[in-house]
């Protein structure tokens, strides 16, 4: 906690509380793995604070440039951050990595791990926008759902914003949906 309370902002020193409390909550819930949980969430945005500049030679150090459509720190955070976990804090669980790999985008074949990790970094206390509120209401009982709906809110912001939807966040959406029995977009 002191590590992270080092790298980051008080605001998203509170926001990685609220996504580890969230996390370690929903886990609990659905029956996932809480304390792995609650370490994925607090750590999940530990590159988020790196400059553009540090982001990009860190991510072209470990391949990553090539894995995203627009190289960002927006986007490259999260899988620079699992590959920063493991090489300067030791953190050797695979699956706490992939969850903190995954918490922006998705991908297919998403873990209850994941999706816990991912839900809880959109409806932490401290995250306000519209819609935000019945995502929290789905989360009370259906994980997959909640995750949908938060996979929706992301696609519609970056719609909106003009970018385009990043596939991996397509293809989880599309697989989750069709778990579910749901018409996938
Ligand atoms: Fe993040
Ligand atoms: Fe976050």
């Amino acid at each position: 906690m002191t590590i992270m309370r080092g790298r980051l902002s008080a605001a998203r020193y509170r926001h990685a509380i609220g996504v580890a409390k969230t996390a370690a909550a929903l886990a609990r819930r659905f029956g996932i793995d809480v304390e792995r949980a609650w370490l994925a969430g607090l750590l999940h945005d530990y590159a988020r604070e790196l400059d553009g500049v540090d982001c990009l030679r860190l991510a072209g150090r470990y391949g990553l440039l090539e894995t995203v459509a627009e190289p960002s720190v927006d986007l490259l955070h999260a899988p620079l951050g699992a590959c920063l976990l493991r090489d300067e804090l030791g953190v050797a669980d695979p699956a706490v990595l992939q969850a903190v790999a995954r918490h922006t985008t998705g991908d297919a074949g998403m873990t209850g791990l994941d999706k816990v990790v991912y839900l809880a970094d959109a409806i932490e206390p401290g995250r306000a926008y519209p819609g935000v509120d019945a995502i929290r209401t789905l989360a009370r009982r259906d994980l997959d759902r909640a995750v949908l709906a938060a996979m929706d809110a992301t696609l519609e912001l970056v719609r909106a914003r003009g970018l385009k939807p990043d596939p991996r966040t397509s293809r989880a959406r599309r697989e989750i949906a069709a778990g579910i029995g749901e018409r996938a977009e």
